[in-house]
């Protein structure tokens, strides 16, 4: 017989809620210390349970996966922007749409997209190397930033989204800084009411729309080949009934990538050049392994899961998860780990409480890639990228372009971290919060 799982009392009328908006990372890290692995708690009338065994995320995330929906507040809300995309929607629905873009971020496919990564990366280490020069800082989150979005909007539109790409990245900006307000303020303020914020966001909404339907229906009337991944939604068909994504279906799905590619990336980045920055013994052994191993430059196509860029980029995911919650709804009741589960409740997973336990993780808070040397612990103590059907779509590409980023920016230059830990800013994804500054000295002198 399943119990009911042990959990903090909360207040009598809010529940968990004002410790979860206070600082959601530090309540679910300590929840799970204090109560273990299945923490029940309840915020504004809802019951809750935090899972944070590799057994009890397996069961939810995999071979139960079937009674968990996203039907959820926090997905509710992300709709506003992402409409019924891969991330947002459910069920039948939510599956062909996977089976229809599936083939597009095929790893062979995705070859494809080393050339473009190559280029955005080397136009990177030019400009570094003029700052290297100067003795100018720079700031890693927002460089980052900017090279995230240029890349996945290359890989999506191609060349086109050139002239688009400093109204698109405003309006993302816009739209994140809104939704991050929306999902941390107490009383939710009606979307249709005319002030400021709300205005904002549908200027931004409707700058984003723009550009993702004027390239779609752009391509609606071209006859050219093209190889990005537009084309390749546009192309794709349900293998079971032949049928293709309507304009409306790939505006959502367009939406999706450029949101979901590209910040995500983008945190990580940061991460991993920070962790660098900080430990210069690590950041010796990645410079002189690329050094040695690509004597004549790095190429993406080379670096995919080369092994010492795979074991940095994964520990900085591992301490710094982008994706660091996600929660489900089951719709009929279950069992986790003994303990009760209600339908209609909502289940948190925390990769970032998962990631930095003691049990499952020596020495949890210090950065050692290679711990990354052996397989971790279990399939769901390691999950950046989620698990079971509704793991991400985008891993491979981001893999590949976070490897060649961090290899051949430690072949090129040496670096110190200026500023102190970035504390998280644990929003919708984790990023850091302020800048991220790195002090940058040549490592080789640049080709003629
Ligand atoms: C370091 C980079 C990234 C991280 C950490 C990350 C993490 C995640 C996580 C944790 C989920 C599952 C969320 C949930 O279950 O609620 C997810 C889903 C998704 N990601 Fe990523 N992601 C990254 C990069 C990308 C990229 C580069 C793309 C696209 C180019 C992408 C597209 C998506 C999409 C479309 C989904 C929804 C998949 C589905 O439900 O079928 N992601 N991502």
């Amino acid at each position: 017989m399943s119990t009911i799982a042990p959990g903090p009392r909360g207040h009598f009328l809010l529940g968990s809620l004002p410790d979860l908006r206070r600082d959601p990372a530090r309540f679910l890290k300590e929840s799970q210390a204090t109560f273990g692995d299945v923490v029940r708690f309840s915020f504004g009338g809802s019951v809750a349970h935090l899972v944070s065994s590799p057994s009890g995320i397996r069961h939810v995330l995999q071979a139960n996966a079937k009674n968990y929906t996203k039907n959820t507040p926090g997905i509710q809300k992300l709709k506003a922007i992402l409409g019924e995309g891969l991330l947002t929607s459910d069920g039948e629905f939510w599956l062909r749409q996977r089976r229809i873009a599936q083939p597009a971020f095929h790893r062979d496919r995705l070859q494809g997209f080393a050339d473009l990564i190559d280029k955005h990366a080397e136009a990177l280490c030019v400009r570094w190397r003029v700052e290297a020069l100067a003795g100018r800082p720079v700031d890693a989150h927002r460089e980052m930033m900017a090279l995230t979005l240029t890349i996945v909007g290359e890989a999506l539109f191609g060349a086109d989204v050139a002239a688009d790409a400093p109204a698109v990245a405003h309006a993302l900006d816009e739209i994140l800084l809104v939704q991050d307000a929306r999902f941390t303020r107490a009383i939710p303020l009606p979307v249709w009411l005319p002030v400021r914020e709300n205005r904002r966001f549908s200027a931004a909404k409707a700058a984003l729309d723009d550009v993702c339907m004027r390239m779609i229906r752009g391509r609606r009337g071209a006859t050219e080949g093209r190889s990005d991944l537009l084309s390749m939604l546009m192309d794709a068909r349900d293998p079971e009934t032949g049928q293709g994504m309507s304009d409306a279906q790939l505006r959502d799905e367009v939406v999706t990538t450029f949101v979901a590619g590209h910040e995500t990336t983008a945190n990580a980045l940061t991460y991993a050049l920070y962790l660098l920055g900080a430990h210069a013994p690590a950041q010796e052994e990645l410079g002189e392994a690329a050094r040695l191993e690509f004597p004549s430059g790095i190429r993406c196509r080379e670096v995919f899961r080369w092994a010492p860029a795979e074991r940095v980029v994964n520990e900085a995911l591992r301490l710094y998860p982008p994706g660091w919650l996600f929660a489900r709804s089951p719709t009929e009741d279950d069992e986790v780990d003994g303990f009760a589960i209600p339908k209609g409740s909502f289940v948190f997973i925390s990769a970032w409480v998962v990631h930095r336990k003691a049990d499952l993780w020596t020495n949890p808070d210090a950065f050692e890639p290679g711990r990354f040397a052996a397989s971790p612990p279990d399939r769901f103590a390691f999950f950046p990228y989620s698990g079971g059907p509704r793991q991400c779509i985008g891993a491979a590409f981001a893999d590949m372009e976070m490897h060649a980023i961090v290899a051949r920016i430690a072949q090129s230059f040496s670096w110190r971290s200026i500023g102190p830990v970035p504390p998280i800013d644990p929003k919708v994804t984790l990023r850091p919060k302020g800048g991220v500054p790195l002090s940058l000295s040549l490592r080789v002198a640049p080709s003629p």
